[in-house]
């Protein structure tokens, strides 16, 4: 009771804070989600994704390099694809001589022991930007989910460590989880993006990869039948524990900073690690805001980094994890 107890004893000096401080961030917690294109010495900005890059192969080498020598052990490998390749099937997303698996083969040449996560979903290989095939107005769950086992098992034959996939069918863990055991890649992990949420957030990611879904007729325009409701909060434990019992061995929470009511359930629910996708909206804002002068840029992103591990978050996709390893050195 006051004045036995002051409050205000443990913050008079950074010293004391520092002791007592309950959340500490490091480049340990961090997956660098990271955009590959074809060509040779590319390294373009997305347009709305200020200082964030697509990079070509040669390119890709390089900055994984660099990522490990900050700190960074983990990425998260997406690829834009040429539009010729695109289908309503897949077919490009299991060429063994795909980006995709390319990209794979040239990170762990650079760096043997940097994790590689892959983003396994048929969106960026969609000619309708849609995560699953599209058929009479709908999204096909089963004849999707049997090829996001077979993309998954491709990622695993190229090196992958991790496969992540983000698409929301029903039932793809299991398909996925079967298919690398039947096939002897018992150490291939899965990384499930669990609680989903159908976001606005994700809009620079989808300009990132041109990959939104098509305003054509007969096609949804948006990922609602898929994505999770924003609105629910019981569905994501349930969405979790599923894919736990599947076969996933890390859970997803995306987006972010909406959403860490759900990561501190989720968290205090399941018994396997729980990340959490600062996604490509929470980092555009941030810029937007910093250009503008109206926020601090560095303090925001280490408050914004370190609430999301107190939640509940033991690994942080974000497009910060660069810069928070910098600030951090
Ligand atoms: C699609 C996918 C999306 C993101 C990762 N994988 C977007 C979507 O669902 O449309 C979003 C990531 C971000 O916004 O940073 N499979």
């Amino acid at each position: 009771m006051y004045p036995l107890r002051r409050n205000r004893r443990l913050r008079t000096t950074e010293t004391i804070r520092s002791l007592v401080r309950e959340t500490i961030i490091s480049p340990n917690d961090f997956l660098v989600p990271l955009f590959v294109v074809e060509g040779k010495g590319v390294k373009e900005e997305i347009a709305s994704m200020p200082n964030y890059y697509r990079y070509s192969l040669d390119l890709l080498a390089k900055e994984v390099k660099e990522l490990w020598n900050l700190g960074l052990k983990s990425v998260l490998l997406f690829v834009k694809v040429p539009e010729n390749l695109k289908d309503n099937s897949g077919t490009e997303a299991l060429n063994a001589e795909g980006l995709m698996q390319r990209a794979i083969k040239t990170v762990k040449d650079a760096v043997p022991e940097m994790l590689v996560m892959t983003d396994v979903a048929l969106d960026p290989y969609s000619i309708f930007g849609h995560d699953g095939i599209v058929s009479e107005g709908k999204i096909l769950n089963d004849d999707t989910t049997a090829v996001l086992a077979e993309m998954a098992l491709s990622h695993a034959k190229a090196g992958a460590d991790f496969v992540a996939p983000s698409d929301m069918m029903d039932g793809r863990i299991f398909e996925m989880r079967t298919l690398l055991e039947d096939e002897g890649f018992h150490d291939t992990g899965i990384m499930s993006y669990s609680a989903k949420y159908a976001s606005a957030f994700y809009g620079p990611f989808r300009d990132a990869l041109d990959s939104a879904p098509v305003d054509k007729k007969d096609i949804p325009k948006n990922k609602n039948t898929y994505q999770m409701d924003p609105a629910n909060r019981e569905e994501a434990i349930k969405e979790t524990l599923m894919d736990i019992q599947e076969g996933a061995d890390i859970v997803m929470v995306k987006p972010g900073l909406c959403y860490l009511d759900i990561v501190r359930d989720i968290r205090n629910t399941v018994d396997v690690p729980v990340a959490v996708y600062q996604v490509s909206g929470e980092y555009a804002m941030i810029k937007a805001a910093a250009e503008k002068g109206w926020l601090d840029h560095d303090a925001v992103v280490l408050e914004q980094t370190t609430a999301i591990k107190r939640a509940g978050a033991q690994i942080i996709a974000s497009y910060f994890a660069k810069d928070v390893a910098k600030l951090l050195f």
